[in-house]
């Protein structure tokens, strides 16, 4: 057997502090590039995908250091934005090729933005197609939908969109784009996505407004520099909360985790399926409410999830589906077709996976049903380069009989790049 090999564990029991949240140090980079005066991030996700959001920035002329998980930005405004001499590469991240898509629709200059095989498979359409109504020049592979895209940004006019997805990203790429736009930039989504980004530009200066679903935008909005303090990532966490509710013993506690109400959708779910989970210390800073969580081991039984539940817990899907394996009785996850267009066919990808490893799941057209059992075999599963994977193949490891050989566990670094060397310390 190929990969790195997780070993089954007894028990979980350790303080962590999970990496800072991806979604909000992008946009912490991205609106410092755009602001006026300089923006401190601590606590910045060293993740590769943001560190792709830094590298485009740079390319972009907007200078920043950085000293360990510490970056300040010196932005001098969008207008300030220079052509860059070179294509700029998003990497692996949906999120920065598509919000630097929504700032660079006012830029007056030529800009391709391309990624890696994943990325270049991942639709745009839908932010190329709102952003060419508001004005923007995009060409790419098929129509203009895939990237590389090439984007000829200028005079915008803002207008309204009503999305049929739930997608923070696509939210935000308007938004950004409706700053620089004359008028007003209205988006109307089926269901809440994250609201980092409305968040976020308030904290810099900018009239956001939001009613339920719905959050529009002047243009003309001017950025002045922040302090923006990154809290820890709870996608990153949920791993320890479905580690800590399933393993045989101990208990954990992860520090300073983001629970933005956007992105909770995981700590209700475990909580409705059994799980012993404990918040405390809730406070606001820069906008965004973190709190410490507590997890002991439960027995979980299994739930049925989807609608509106679905974008506040669209990236732990992998590692929930992984707890499901273990509850008692049935899990259904419907209405969570999204998935198959992430950085890998979630929902194929965590059934084959699952099912190679001994567990029972049946793909859906648009989710996952899992039959739960005592205990999950283990054995070998790939990553296929997704981050989120690994690290739930590396949980299904600790929580398994044989242990799990984790074939392209490197692709943790997109998001959490000391994931094992935390796993060594806590397993007990
Ligand atoms: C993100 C939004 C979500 C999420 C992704 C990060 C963001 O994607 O899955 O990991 O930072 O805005 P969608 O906007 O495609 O739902």
């Amino acid at each position: 057997m190929q990969g790195v090999y997780v070993k089954p564990v007894s028990g979980a029991k350790g303080e962590i502090r999970v990496p800072g949240d991806k979604s909000i140090s992008h946009r912490a980079a991205l609106f410092g590039g755009m602001a006026h005066g300089e923006t401190h991030v601590s606590n910045f996700l060293l993740g590769q995908d943001c560190l792709s959001t830094l590298r485009c920035l740079n390319q972009l002329g907007v200078s920043w250091e950085r000293q360990g998980t510490e970056v300040w930005i010196r932005g001098e405004g969008m207008d300030a934005w220079q052509e860059p001499v070179d294509v700029l590469d998003a990497g692996n991240s949906g999120t920065t090729m598509r919000l630097m898509l929504g700032v660079l629709a006012g830029s007056p200059f030529a800009v391709t933005l391309t990624g890696d095989a994943s990325l270049r498979s991942r639709p745009m359409r839908r932010v190329t197609d709102p952003l060419r109504q508001m004005g923007a020049q995009i060409i790419g592979r098929q129509g203009g939908t895939l990237a590389p895209l090439t984007m000829e940004g200028g005079q915008l006019q803002g207008q309204t969109f009503r999305t049929t997805v739930p997608s923070a990203q696509v939210k935000s790429a308007i938004i950004l784009a409706g700053l620089r736009a004359s008028g007003e930039t209205r988006v109307l989504e089926p269901a809440l996505s994250r609201d980092h980004s409305e968040r976020m530009l308030r904290g810099f200066g900018v009239e956001v407004q939001s009613l339920g679903t719905e959050s529009w935008v002047r243009g003309g909005g001017r950025l002045t520099g922040q302090t923006v303090l990154v809290p820890g990532d709870i996608s990153s966490a949920a791993f320890f909360l479905v580690l800590g509710s399933l393993v045989g013993s101990g208990e954990l506690i992860l520090k300073d985790v983001g629970v933005n109400p956007t992105r909770t959708g995981i700590l209700d779910v475990l909580q409705g399926m059994g799980a012993d989970i404990e918040l405390s210390d809730v406070l606001d800073v820069c906008g965004e409410p973190r709190a410490t969580l507590r997890v002991r081991p439960s027995r979980l039984k299994g739930i049925e999830i989807g609608g509106p539940m679905i974008p506040r817990l669209i990236d732990e899907i992998p590692i929930l589906a992984v707890a499901a394996c273990f509850a008692e009785g049935e899990t259904v996850i419907r209405d969570a077709a999204e998935l198959r267009i992430k950085e890998s066919d979630r929902i194929r990808s965590v059934a084959d996976g699952l099912n190679a490893l001994g567990a029972k799941v049946e793909e859906l057209p648009d989710g996952l049903r899992i039959h739960g059992q005592p205990t999950l075999r283990g054995g070998y599963a790939n990553s296929l380069g997704d981050h989120r994977l690994a690290m739930a193949w590396a949980i299904a490891g600790l929580l398994s009989e044989e242990g799990v050989s984790v074939e392209n566990m490197e692709a943790a670094e997109v998001s959490y790049p000391d994931f094992l060397t935390v796993i060594k310390q806590v397993a007990k």
